[in-house]
């Protein structure tokens, strides 16, 4: 996209960068209130409470873990957005339906604090968001019209694709969404490795895989938050991140619907690859609202390589 001379690309706005997208008024809402609700999920991860779900606070009231506080937040501005049909999030036991009618409207799953664990030892954690047009929430990712995730790290960041491209904002002094980084691309091959659960449970494939990245001598980067470890590969546009199957977990620890199908779609927009060891993430048609599934995600040859190793064994 070309920006006319003179305005620096901080000045860009995330409603702005969304209204160039030719992409339809209803979605660009619902991208516009999913940035403002992750102004309060920060704030509640900045000074909320680091109690669990039933516990109270210092005052003797009741206070909601930050994963549960995280979803009512998210979950009211979706539902208030008058754009959304179907929402779903790993906190929810059953989709709830907002509206019935599907023209025009969307459905939203989403994790609205993954990584919530992390964050009584102030590690970088994030809400990962899958948009559909229409009432299904049961498709292929690639059916996919939008994904995006918000990390809250030292700064707060979003990262969204419509499917042309993929798009970082981050939040200045006035909690606004500036642009950062136009059409992120990754390099076909990296020198990052992110590797999920626990080694001694991986199969030989896998196994032999972390063993040629550690020959080659690709550099160990991983946060155990799904959020800051996706968004470092794919930033500095090299390497990979797996959370494979495990000895006693054959389908890994990740969930396709609220995890994976939103990070293979920014990925794959990015010129990279995610697959579950024998298909792209994107093609799986889920079984369930809460499946798991394996994940090697990250650049191109990385991912090859990786499938390389898993299917020789
Ligand atoms: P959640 O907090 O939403 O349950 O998910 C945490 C995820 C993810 O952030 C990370 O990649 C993975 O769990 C790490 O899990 P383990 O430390 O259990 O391997
Ligand atoms: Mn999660
Ligand atoms: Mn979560």
């Amino acid at each position: 996209m070309q920006h006319e001379p003179g305005t620096t690309k901080f000045q860009i706005d995330l409603r702005r960068h969304l209204r160039e997208q030719n992409i339809c008024d209803n979605l660009v809402h619902l991208i516009c209130e999913i940035a403002e609700a992750g102004k309060y999920v920060i704030n509640a991860v900045r000074t909320g409470d680091l109690g669990v779900a039933g516990t109270s606070n210092l005052y003797g009231e009741e206070q909601l873990a930050l994963d549960v506080l995280s979803d009512r937040i998210i979950r009211k501005r979706l539902i208030h957005s008058g754009v959304v049909c179907n929402v779903l999030s790993e906190e929810m036991d059953e989709v709830l339906q907002v509206k019935p009618e599907a023209a025009g409207l969307y459905s939203v799953a989403y994790d609205p604090l993954d990584g919530s664990s992390l964050v009584d030892v102030n590690l970088a954690v994030g809400t990962i968001v899958s948009i559909y047009s229409g009432c299904d929430l049961l498709q292929v990712g690639r059916k996919q019209v939008a994904a995006l995730y918000i990390l809250y790290g030292p700064r707060v960041s979003l990262v969204y694709s419509v499917g042309k491209g993929v798009h970082e904002f981050t939040m200045n002094h006035l909690m606004e969404y500036t642009l950062t980084r136009e059409n992120i691309t990754m390099q076909p091959a990296g020198n990052i490795y992110a590797p999920g659960g626990q080694r001694n449970k991986y199969c030989e494939g896998v196994e032999r895989f972390v063993r040629y990245l550690e020959a080659k001598g690709a550099k160990l980067r991983y946060s155990g938050g799904f959020v800051p470890d996706i968004n470092q590969v794919l930033l500095k546009g090299k390497g990979i991140f797996m959370y494979p199957a495990l000895n006693g977990s054959p389908d890994g620890k990740l969930r396709l619907l609220f995890e994976l199908n939103p990070m293979a779609y920014l990925v794959e927009q990015a010129g990279g690859a995610a697959s579950n060891g024998r298909m792209p993430i994107l093609d799986i048609r889920p079984e369930g609202y809460d499946q798991r599934v394996p994940i090697f995600i990250g650049c191109r040859e990385d991912v090859e390589k990786a499938l390389e190793f898993v299917n020789e064994a």
